[in-house]
């Protein structure tokens, strides 16, 4: 490769799940500390890093069609970006995407990405380096502090999965399950509400898995934390995602009914409503069980709002066998779920099982599922409809003296301000839920203001 001019704008582009999201910002961090500043919005980055998706067939192939789509803009310009692919394709494909897309500079894994700036110095010479390494820890201590200021953060409590879902190509892309230090949270948690934050989610790719250790060297789990969190002034909410019905203890269940903070709502994946279908993806669970679970967590805290995933067309399943998923979710009745028609990794066991579906017959499923999903979805926005609750304000709405928050539940509530009652990003208000569309409510203004 050419040497190149030492980029003076950077675009971050992330893909798939929330921890990608985590993980964009912090590259962005670190790009702002060697003076790149992030590309006004509609211009052409000088760097772009694609922060990528491999959980599915679709979302990997997104990789070379926005590589090829870039270059050849770069080219039309006569001045090329400089391309660093980044993420789960990027831990999976490395060796491929440099032999597949000249036009890519760097190739960063997600546990190696803060060496992002001493690769982009060799990239502007005109070398093209990998870094797919998997040093567990070590990211996390060299990460620069966060400087954009939003009411709700993320927070990474834990990374990689060990329960090798036949379909999934997590445990491979993430690698084994490692958890950060319970202190290093503790201290990022203080940071981030001293920036603005209000409100923590707890990433993990299997969060509950996280272990440590607190300040009195005492065997914490993830309740643990919460509860330590709970005592962190100015932090208001906390969230945590995502979870395997497998490691939830007693104690986690116990702190939905007992810490305000912690948000009534649970994202408790269960994929299939069909037991020889969870063992054949080795979910180590039924749907009896998953059922008992979700219904303690209800006597815990009786308006928690359930929200799950679902993958349709799993090799096998049998037509009787996905209706029992869909009976499942009437049993349910989900506020919130996503919803997937199953892809095969390379890799994965699932891939080279016998009777893969066909794509018609997963489109088929996958459209009635989505419609009791969706069902569910409008009847638990209609229920809420006469609730009174705070809504955390993360933006502003498209008209004038309007804003869009978060209520408890998670649903998108915006509201108009009134005479004399103006609102900003971070303000917790008192909204009146008073009208409901499938994917969002409208609120109230109701005083006084939670302050
Ligand atoms: N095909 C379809 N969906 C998948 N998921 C994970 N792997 C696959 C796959 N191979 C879904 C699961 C998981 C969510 C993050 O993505 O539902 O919970
Ligand atoms: Fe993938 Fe299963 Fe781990 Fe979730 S629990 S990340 S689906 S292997």
């Amino acid at each position: 490769m050419k040497p190149q001019n030492p980029p003076r704008t950077y675009r971050v582009k992330s893909f798939g799940c929330q921890m990608n999201v985590y993980d964009g910002e912090r590259m962005g961090e670190l790009l702002a500390e060697k003076g790149i500043t992030p590309a006004p919005q509609g211009e052409e980055a000088d760097l772009v890093v694609l922060n990528t998706c491999h959980i599915r067939e679709k979302a990997a192939e997104k990789v070379y069609s926005d590589i090829g789509r870039l270059s050849k803009a770069g080219e039309e310009r006569g001045h090329k970006p400089i391309i660093a692919v980044a993420g789960c394709v990027a831990q999976a494909e490395g060796e491929e995407i440099m032999a597949r897309a000249p036009a890519v500079s760097m190739v960063v894994g997600p546990q190696a990405y803060h060496r992002l700036p001493e690769m982009l110095d060799r990239a502007v010479k005109g070398e093209r380096a990998t870094d797919t390494d998997m040093p567990a820890i070590a990211k996390f201590d060299s990460l620069p502090k966060r400087r954009r200021r939003s009411p709700s953060a993320f927070l990474t409590v834990q990374e990689g999965c060990d329960k090798f879902c036949t379909y999934c190509v997590v445990p491979y892309t993430r690698g084994a399950e490692i958890s950060r230090p319970f202190k290093h949270l503790i201290d990022e948690a203080h940071r981030l509400v001293e920036t603005g934050a209000r409100e923590i989610t707890l990433l993990g790719q299997n969060v509950n898995a996280w272990s440590g250790e607190d300040d009195a060297g005492r065997a914490v789990g993830l309740a643990g934390l919460i509860r330590a969190l709970d005592r962190v002034d100015g932090l208001e909410r906390i969230r945590y995602t995502t979870s395997h019905p497998n490691d939830m203890e007693d104690d986690l269940i116990a702190a939905h009914g007992e810490i305000a903070k912690l948000m009534p709502y649970l994202h408790l994946p269960v994929q299939s409503g069909n037991d020889r279908v969870l063992k054949a993806m080795n979910r180590a669970h039924t749907a009896e069980s998953y059922l008992r679970l979700l219904e303690r967590f209800r006597e815990a805290r009786p308006d928690i709002a359930l929200s799950g995933d679902f993958i349709v067309g799993f090799p096998g399943e049998t037509e009787a066998e996905f209706e029992d998923t869909l009976a499942l979710i009437d049993t349910v009745g989900y506020a919130q779920a996503f919803s997937f028609k199953y892809s095969p990794r390379p890799g994965t066991p699932a891939a080279s099982m016998a009777g893969q579906i066909a794509r018609e017959v997963m489109d088929d499923r996958l459209q009635r599922l989505q419609a009791r999903l969706n069902r569910d979805q409008a009847a638990f926005n209609a229920a809420s409809v006469g609730r009174t609750c705070d809504v955390l304000v993360e933006r502003k709405g498209k008209h004038e003296g309007q804003w869009l928050g978060k209520s408890p539940w998670l649903q998108s509530v915006w509201f108009a301000e009134e005479d004399g009652r103006e609102a900003q990003i971070g303000d917790m208000v008192t909204c009146e839920l008073v009208e409901a569309g499938p994917n969002s409510l409208r609120g109230a203004l109701r005083q006084p203001a939670v302050a």
